[in-house]
């Protein structure tokens, strides 16, 4: 009998983004069928770190899918905003739990980054993601992730109806020293 595939949700390195351009041209629209034009994309991202902030999730050492937040307004915000930008699971490996596990490890991160270089959380941090609404796969994973529910909507790509989820995650700061 086979050992179960062993996962691991770890930030990405510069030796990921080829794989997760790859995933990123066979899953999403924006540059479909082209890993060239989503690997330029996706280093730009890569290099914005800290503000952009890319996981991966990978099985028996392949990468299968990755995610990245993106902080709003500043690092100091007493009240931070982190969104959950993109999402993206290697079609080998959907409907297997993978985008669930990957959003939750990477909220833990992404709050634990937040919380030790911003000394000015009042008391919440509010991760956000807007995902289209006849999306259904997304949708389930980010309705049962984002728990104060649909918060927003907008038309930002042509006639697509995208609406906002909202995760209000105590911050849950060691009580400051006077
Ligand atoms: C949406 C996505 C991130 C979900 O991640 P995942 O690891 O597949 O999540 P889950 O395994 O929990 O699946 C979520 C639901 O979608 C269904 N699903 C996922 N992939 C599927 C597929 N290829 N075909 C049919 N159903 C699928 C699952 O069955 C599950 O529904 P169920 O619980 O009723 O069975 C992933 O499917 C994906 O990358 N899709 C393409 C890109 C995308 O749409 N990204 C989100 C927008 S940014």
């Amino acid at each position: 009998m086979s050992s179960p595939a062993t996962r691991i949700v770890r930030r990405a390195e510069e030796k990921d983004i080829l794989a997760m351009a790859a995933i990123n041209a066979s899953v999403f629209s924006g540059d479909r069928d082209n890993p060239e034009s989503a690997e330029k994309w996706m280093r730009c991202f890569f290099n914005a770190f800290p503000l952009y902030q890319y996981f991966v999730i990978e099985v028996d050492d392949s990468i299968a899918g990755y995610i990245g937040w993106q902080f709003h307004g500043g690092f100091l915000r007493s009240a931070p905003v982190i969104e959950l930008e993109q999402l993206g699971i290697s079609k080998n490996y959907q409907g297997q739990g993978l985008g669930p596990e990957l959003t939750d490890k990477s909220i833990s991160e992404v709050a634990k980054w937040c919380r030790k270089n911003n000394s000015r959380i009042e008391s919440h941090i509010y991760l956000i993601v807007w995902g289209y609404a006849h999306n259904f796969n997304a949708m389930k994973v980010y309705f049962e992730k984002f728990t104060d529910g649909v918060m927003g909507m907008r038309r930002q790509h042509g006639e697509r109806t995208e609406t906002m989820l909202r995760l209000k995650l105590p911050a849950l700061l060691p009580i400051r020293e006077e």
